[in-house]
């Protein structure tokens, strides 16, 4: 008889951004007439820079010739792009990661998922509260998180991230093995320091832990003496594994390219507690599991480090920061507290209510879509998401109805 991973049942029904998007059908059947402006998931709507899709036609053309037609690629990603990345986005900053630890892949979202499957079954996890919900759903999946009760897993330990703590997480009283961290976060918006980072990477020293580093939102940081990469920290390569994208930075959300970092002295441990390489083992998975990015969305992604490319990524980041401060300036014109917008497209705002039911009034009050926090966790409540990913006519339009439907939507 063949029969399920049961793990798949502790998951919550449906997919957070899946049953947003249904949520916005169903209201979209029964009101066919209301223009929604979406402010929900962070998917980008700019045109992709000049600079990559000259680069992709030019790469398209070369696979319309036998004579520089490629087939299968290295599953690792071509030298041209790592040897740009490690130069551009580590080296270049002090952080010695060299191309050899860069993995090219189709998304931060699938490697962030995938990347525990090279772990053992029975490790302690902790986790941001609120959280981008791909960390969570794979370790339920991998069956790590026990049972669920009142929105929270027995077995993973919650961070609050909280006002009280600027939504930065706090190290745990006690040991534990993975840790996720997201910055700029997503969904706060909130920023690490240096200082706040040296401490996670002491700890994962201290404790023989690994640290996921998420960074895709790295290119928002709009502070020099922010950390870009947890490898400006002394000592995390030895313990952290970070994850990039292009998805944000270069408006790649549909194109698909992003690359994970494991670098060589990444350990963890086997039961007898002999250690072995990170970079090894998931250089076996990536190999057996993946074949590559394409070829033209990998040229299309180096153009992003020409000097042209540079400087139209920039432009592009600038756009979402202006939709940004304009968001953050309607919250603090309506008396909103809120949190990110800075050095993030994204936007935590305290509505001091239910989140479903402000995303509900949202929508039939406003034509808005946000985000509701409790679908990052229980910590979420009572806030909700908005991104800035979208144009400035939509943002500002977005921004006048809320004011206009101020009234109906507080419930404080
Ligand atoms: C989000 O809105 O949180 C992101 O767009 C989701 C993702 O990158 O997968």
């Amino acid at each position: 008889m063949i029969r399920i991973n049961e793990n798949f049942l502790k998951l919550q029904s449906s997919y957070l951004f899946s049953n947003i998007a249904n949520k916005i059908s169903q209201y979209q059947e029964a009101n066919p007439e209301a223009e929604i402006i979406k402010l929900g998931i962070g998917d980008a709507t700019r045109a992709l820079p000049p600079a990559c899709v000259a680069a992709f036609h030019r790469a398209v053309d070369e696979m319309a010739e036998d004579g520089t037609f490629r087939g299968y690629g290295p599953e690792q990603g071509y030298r041209f792009l790592r040897d740009k990345i490690a130069e551009a986005d580590f080296q270049q900053r002090g952080a010695d990661i060299s191309a050899e630890e860069i993995f090219i892949s189709d998304g931060s979202k699938c490697d962030t998922g995938n990347f525990q499957e090279i772990l053992a079954g029975d490790i302690s996890v902790a986790l941001p509260d609120p959280v981008y919900p791909v960390y969570l759903d794979t370790n339920v999946m991998a069956g790590r998180a026990g049972d669920i009760k009142n929105g929270r897993y027995d077995n993973i330990h919650y961070m609050a991230c909280t006002p009280e703590n600027g939504f930065v997480p706090e190290l745990p009283p006690e040991s534990v093995d993975l840790i996720y961290l997201c910055f700029p976060n997503n969904p706060t918006g909130a920023m690490i320091s240096k200082t706040e980072l040296a401490r996670w990477v002491d700890f994962a020293r201290q404790n023989k832990a690994l640290i996921l580093y998420d960074a895709a939102y790295e290119a928002f940081i709009s502070d020099e003496g922010l950390p870009r990469s947890i490898y400006e920290i002394e000592g995390a390569r030895e313990v952290a594994v970070e994850f990039r994208s292009f998805s944000k930075t270069a408006g790649f959300t549909g194109t698909r390219c992003a690359f994970t970092v494991v670098p060589k002295d990444c350990m963890a441990y086997d039961s007898s507690g002999a250690s072995h390489c990170l970079h090894a083992l998931w250089n076996r998975r990536h190999s057996t599991k993946f074949n590559g990015v394409s070829y033209p969305v990998q040229r299309a992604a180096e153009a992003v480090y020409s000097s042209e490319g540079r400087q139209q990524v920039r432009a592009i980041i600038d756009f979402y920061r202006k939709n940004a401060a304009r968001i953050r300036q309607a919250m603090d014109d309506l008396g909103y507290e809120y949190v990110g917008g800075t050095h993030s497209p994204y936007i935590w705002i305290n509505t001091k209510s239910d989140s479903w039911e402000f995303f509900d009034r949202l929508l039939e009050k406003a034509g808005v879509v946000c985000t509701p926090g409790l679908g990052f966790g229980t910590c979420g409540k009572n806030f909700i998401r908005l991104s800035a990913f979208n144009s400035h006519e939509n943002i500002e339009a977005a921004m006048k109805r809320i004011q206009k439907a101020h009234g109906a939507l507080r419930a404080f």
